[in-house]
């Protein structure tokens, strides 16, 4: 049975890569902070400002494949990093590393393939394209480069803060002119398990098929979450129609494992 070790088990994506790889799979977990335990994972303490945890998690569970979903100081992740690329490198193994659509939030002005060379302003999407570097210098064609859109799910603190509003009858925030495609993390978590399963080399981007307005998807999901009528705040981010929007000319996946935003948004359930 091959070994799947989840970087960051305990947060959103990691939490869901896990329940859905656990019947099939031995699955290891870190956590940091939060002693969240899913199905059938094996959870280990994991604080990345200690060097040497990340190695005798390595060296203990010897994972075929490790998926990362980390987050924390940028300085500590670049080197954990670093670290698990060589082990994996002299030791065997793949790395399934989950970055960001914000490697390209430099420019707005519409959406990015995998092709596209990646030019960030924020230091979130500097930092993701310094480590996907890094990462790739040293694995080569064992690394996956997994770029991700905004994530919704049930229990990410994203909706949760809309669902809290939309409870209190407050105001929902809408940014008009702001597109881009979205995920959720249990159709995030059924593409990752399929990459487990079938090596796939290089950059892959992620999310709905279509890009849709920031607009529309809040419209999607009012209703999924069963609210109607709460009054709308209409923001700009900049005067200009903005994207943080991810499309694929790579997909690997068969139609089952393809989602419009319609259907991301269907797939957070309470
Ligand atoms: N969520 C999104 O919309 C989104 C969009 C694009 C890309 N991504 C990328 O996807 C990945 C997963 O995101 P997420 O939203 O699932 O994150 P998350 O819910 O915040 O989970 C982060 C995980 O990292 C762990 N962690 C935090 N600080 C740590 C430290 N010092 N040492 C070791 N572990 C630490 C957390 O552990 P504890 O909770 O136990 O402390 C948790 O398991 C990230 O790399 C992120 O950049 C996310």
């Amino acid at each position: 049975m091959k070994k799947v070790l989840v970087l960051g088990a305990s947060g959103l994506v990691g939490r869901s890569v896990c329940e859905a790889l656990s019947s099939d799979y031995e699955i290891y977990g870190t956590y940091c902070n939060n002693k969240i335990k899913p199905s059938n994972t094996m959870m280990v303490k994991l604080d990345i400002a200690n060097e040497d945890q990340i190695l005798n998690i390595l060296q203990t569970t010897e994972p075929d494949v490790v998926i990362s979903s980390l987050r924390g100081d940028f300085i500590y992740q670049l080197q954990a990093h670093t670290n698990i690329a060589n082990y994996l490198k002299n030791h065997g193994g793949r790395l399934i590393y989950l970055s960001t659509a914000n490697v390209f939030d430099a420019v707005t002005n519409k959406a990015h393939s995998e092709h596209d060379e990646p030019d960030a302003v924020s230091d979130y999407g500097k930092f993701k394209i310094k480590c996907e570097k890094v990462l790739r210098d040293i694995l080569g064609p064992l690394l996956t480069i997994v770029r991700l859109p905004m994530i919704f799910g049930i229990e990410s603190k994203r909706v949760q803060e809309i669902e809290d509003g939309l409870k209190r009858g407050a105001p929902l925030i809408v940014y008009r002119d702001f597109y881009l495609n979205i995920h959720s993390d249990v159709l995030l978590a059924k593409q990752l398990a399929y990459l487990v399963d079938n090596d796939f080399e290089g950059i892959l981007h992620l999310g709905s098929h279509d890009v849709v307005g920031y607009d529309e998807a809040m419209a999607l999901l009012t209703k999924q979450l069963g609210h109607k009528g709460n009054k709308l705040q209409y923001e700009r981010i900049q005067d200009q129609p903005y994207y943080l929007a991810l499309k694929s000319e790579r997909n690997p996946f068969p139609v089952h494992l393809m989602f419009s935003a319609e259907q991301v948004i269907e797939s957070i359930e309470a």
